[in-house]
């Protein structure tokens, strides 16, 4: 007697047109957590899908500084600093080298470590 092939849990071809995201790896601080996040979002919607505390004052709109943190490892993978950004960075105290505004920075493919600012 020839059993029925073992069907796969999930109907493959169901799924398989979803969501082709590549992943790649974002440690936040000071908390110390490692969160696998998609590939071309920005780092300030990865922060908030995982639960990290970081306030959007403008909607992610370079306008309000809210999202500044520094990014100490991985910061060739994002995306360029874009003139809102610049523009808003060079008004800002406070800034380094690591800054990024986390609504204009865009994943890329290497994992990238951010540093939580205290802001409110
Ligand atoms: S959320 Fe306002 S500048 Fe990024």
């Amino acid at each position: 007697m020839t059993a029925l092939t073992t069907p796969t849990p999930a109907s493959a071809s169901a799924s398989a047109a979803a969501t082709p995201a590549t992943l790649t790896a974002m440690t936040v601080l000071p908390s110390g957590k490692t969160y696998e996040v998609p590939v071309g979002t920005s780092l300030l919607q990865a922060l908030l899908a995982v639960g990290e505390a970081i306030v959007s004052k403008c909607g992610g709109k370079a306008q309000c500084e809210s999202c500044h943190v520094f990014v100490t490892a991985g910061r060739k993978s994002l995306s360029k600093i874009q003139r809102a950004e610049n523009e808003k960075l060079d008004g800002m105290v406070g800034v380094s080298s690591q800054s990024r505004l986390a609504c204009q920075a865009l994943l890329g493919s290497e994992p990238v470590t951010v540093q939580l600012l205290s802001s409110t």
